[in-house]
């Protein structure tokens, strides 16, 4: 027997871990929540130069020191918040993401699942598919973020704006849909922040994309399909176009049975065209 030799098991079954999360998903989910952060802290301290209610926030957690300077944070952070929001919503609607990760939602299967939820029976198996929980809390934050942002542009430039002040009732009536707007956004963090340190694979899966390693635990074999992950093409992802066959120097790359079906008719090149095909030499 040749001194060549591949594990037929490994070429066949290894693949690469899942993209749970695109690397763009991940880019503007971080992002939102940096801006969204300096835009909850320094609008507090706007709030507390001419308070609604009865309360104003704690000077150690608001951001500005002063009105002027809460004004500088919060506008310099709405542009990041706003740009930043539009290529989220165009990327999911482009890339077809929203409809398969967010619908339907139905209320059969968020009361099914908050009961499950309450009952520590909700499984964390599938990080790809979200559940109808999940779904409602997404859609509704998004919808939330968008209204947050047209109310303060209202406030921002009344005249210009007039008619948007008008669609919420008057200038006073913006205010306090800001109010809540925040008020919400603020209670989803709190329970979404805990549910992510809970599973946390879900949160690894928002920083580097997959649950585990690059090509999941067992996975020993390099895929060279992800290898030209960095050049453009996906591997695993569940996005648009992510079935597509990949392209490797122009060709389409043979799929690892197939790879290791040439290397038994001895059609590879040990050593450079081995490591080339990414697989294992014993
Ligand atoms: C700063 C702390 C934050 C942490 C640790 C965090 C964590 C996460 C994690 C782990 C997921 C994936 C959930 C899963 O796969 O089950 C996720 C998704 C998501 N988060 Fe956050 N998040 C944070 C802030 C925010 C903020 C401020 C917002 C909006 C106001 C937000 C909105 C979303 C949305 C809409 C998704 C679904 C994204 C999609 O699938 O397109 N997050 N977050």
């Amino acid at each position: 027997m040749t001194s060549l030799a591949v594990s037929d098991h490994q070429a066949e079954t290894a693949t690469p871990a899942k993209v749970i999360q695109p690397v763009w998903v991940r880019i503007v989910h971080w992002v939102n929540a940096f801006a969204m952060i300096l835009m909850i802290m320094s609008g507090w301290q706007i709030y507390n130069a001419s308070p609604l209610f009865s309360f104003t926030f704690s000077h150690s957690i608001t951001l500005g020191g002063w009105l002027g300077g809460a004004l500088l944070w919060h506008f310099a952070a709405m542009w990041l918040l706003m740009v930043n929001g539009l290529v989220y919503l165009a990327l999911g609607f482009a890339t077809g993401r929203f409809r398969k990760k967010l619908l339907p939602i139905t209320p059969g299967g968020v009361i099914a699942d908050t009961k499950a939820a309450l009952t520590f029976k909700l499984s964390h198996d599938d990080l790809s598919k979200y559940n109808s929980v999940q779904k409602l809390l997404y859609t509704g934050i998004i919808t939330v973020g968008v209204v947050i942002v047209l109310s303060g542009l209202s406030m921002w430039k009344p005249v210009q704006l007039h008619w948007l002040v008008s669609l919420f009732g008057g200038y006073d009536i913006a205010r306090y849909v800001h109010f809540t707007c925040m008020a919400l956004i603020v209670a989803f963090l709190v329970i979404h922040v805990a549910l992510a340190l809970l599973v946390p694979k879900s949160l690894r899966a928002m920083l580097i994309g997959r649950e585990g390693g690059y090509y999941g635990s067992s996975q020993k074999t390099p895929d060279p399909r992800c290898r030209q992950e960095a050049a453009g093409a996906r591997c695993g992802e569940d996005d648009a176009g992510a079935d597509a066959p990949p392209l490797h120097h122009g060709r389409h790359q043979p799929r690892r049975a197939d790879a290791a079906h040439r290397l038994r008719r001895g059609r590879f090149v040990v050593g450079g065209g081995i490591a080339e095909e990414g697989l294992e030499v014993q």
